[in-house]
């Protein structure tokens, strides 16, 4: 008989669920030199640490497959927004917007200054970033993308046109570099004023680089309201161009009149998976938040301003209110508080269950970590999946809430030997009470820790504990590998 192993941490008593979608079983999880090393009955086994987790599901950390982190995980790089959630990997660059390349001297037009920073965390290079992350990590994990509206902004004198051959060559080079430092693939955000003018061809031409690296092709689609499906059709065409897995980010069907049409769009997005790698996700709330703007009828519902840099005791106010305030119309005092961001209340909580429940739907925050105000995602999106919309609601069952969460999304986005708990895997862990796990992140109380998350463990070290983070930043950056399989599920 070999001597009884010793472990650097040993997470004992508690229900695995894997991140495979396979049903629950008691399992003790042995943790050695940031690894998984063991799974099974680990009763009499040494350990430097324990934690008891009778009682308690013990599930892969989560990967948050939508975000705005790019900054934050250098500027708040305790990262409590996510850790406190059970998160221990973004995603960073979506929506058209990333950290890299910028130059020093350039004037950051919305949305692209929504994520800003000091002007020393300014990066001319992806590789350079992508070093700052590995000498100061965070502590999450980071995979990055290159933003399109990026590019563009740092290549082209102006916005409001397509881009010329020349231009799009040296956003092509922009890309190729970054993709051979380690971004996982390249976003779009045709939503946006500093994307709106790209064509298709032009999003082609540019992505081309990522044909060769089999990267992403995620986007901020042009539209998620009446032509919704015409947006569909060409993000599906410009996989098919380049060859590549596609991502259509936050999937929604935004302002009253498209309400419904989720029905319409699962089943054409499933029939277009037949023939392509298409992927999706969302965030769990009938509320978008994104930088104020007063076309696209983002002003029909309920605004709620969440920053604002000319009014920033505006934040945490609704949009009526301050109108009326000062005498004037809702979209007259929206111009008044530009730049800022706003969130707007323009979905149909049917259309969020059923896009949700979706069956290759991820979980992604889309949360954006600045201000005092934000959205209430940005601290509760995986325990509101978890407790609201699995265990309350009853829309799918635990083991398909963790899936969309880890497994699946590790798939997509090709990071590989982590997101499942699996021997010999990254030991990035949660521990979780399933009667109790809630979010409590409210529109009037957004800055919020969800309740019922014991413990967070990221590459083997424990992040937050008992209600507070530990001070650990064992982040890592992570670069994509392109598993021959993912296609196929
Ligand atoms: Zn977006
Ligand atoms: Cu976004």
């Amino acid at each position: 008989m070999p001597a009884p192993q010793h472990y650097d941490l040993l997470i004992h008593g508690g229900s695995v669920i894997d991140g495979t979608k396979a049903p629950r079983y008691q399992a003790d999880v042995g943790i050695r030199n940031g690894l998984i090393a063991a799974i099974g009955d680990l009763t009499g086994y040494s350990a430097d640490a324990r934690i008891d987790a009778s009682g308690r599901i013990v599930a892969p950390g989560f990967i948050d497959s939508h975000t705005h982190d790019d900054q934050a995980v250098l500027s708040q790089a305790d990262m409590s927004f996510k850790i406190s959630q059970g998160v221990t990997t973004v995603i960073a660059g979506n929506c058209g917007i990333s950290a890299a390349p910028l130059r020093p001297d350039m004037d950051l037009p919305m949305p692209l200054s929504l994520i800003e920073s000091p002007p020393e965390n300014r990066f001319t290079t992806f590789a350079a970033y992508l070093a700052a992350l590995r000498q100061t990590p965070a502590s999450v994990n980071v995979a990055a993308m290159v933003g399109h509206t990026t590019l563009r902004a740092v290549t082209m004198s102006e916005l409001d046109r397509e881009a010329t051959t020349d231009e799009i060559h040296a956003m092509q080079q922009l890309l190729e570099e970054s993709l051979q430092a380690g971004a996982i693939g390249m976003s779009t955000g045709t939503f946006y004023p500093p994307a709106i003018k790209a064509s298709t061809e032009e999003i082609i031409a540019v992505g081309r680089p990522l044909t060769k690296h089999q990267a992403l092709y995620v986007t901020h689609m042009r539209d998620e309201a009446t032509l919704v499906m015409e947006a569909l059709e060409e993000t599906f065409h410009i996989g098919r161009e380049l060859g590549i897995a596609v991502v259509v980010s936050h999937h929604k069907v935004q302002n009253h009149a498209n309400f419904g049409r989720s029905a319409v769009t699962l089943p054409f997005i499933r029939e277009a998976m037949r023939h392509q790698c298409i992927c999706l996700d969302c965030y769990p709330y009938t509320a978008g938040s994104t930088m104020i703007r007063t076309d696209r009828s983002m002003l029909d519902g309920r605004v709620l301003i969440a920053s604002s840099v000319p009014h920033p005791e505006c934040a945490g106010r609704d949009l009526d209110a301050i109108a009326a305030e000062w005498g004037v119309a809702k979209d007259e005092a929206a111009r008044r508080l530009q730049p800022g961001s706003a969130i707007y209340f323009l979905m149909d909580e049917n259309d969020v269950q059923r896009i949700l429940a979706f069956d290759e739907t991820m979980i992604g925050s889309d949360g954006i970590p600045v201000g005092e105000s934000p959205h209430p995602r940005l601290w509760g999106t995986f325990p509101r999946v978890l407790g609201h919309y699995s265990r309350d609601v009853g829309l799918f069952p635990l083991e398909t809430a963790v899936w969309k969460m880890t497994g699946l999304t590790a798939r997509n986005f090709g990071l590989q030997g982590r997101s499942t708990l699996k021997v010999g895997h990254h030991a990035d862990v949660v521990v979780f009470d399933a009667a109790t796990i809630r979010d409590t992140a409210t529109y009037e109380a957004p800055i919020q820790p969800a309740a019922g998350i014991d413990a967070v463990i990221v590459n083997g070290v424990v992040a937050w504990r008992h209600g507070a983070h530990s001070g650990a930043r064992s982040g890592q950056v992570i670069t994509r590998k392109p598993a021959t399989t993912r296609a196929s599920a």
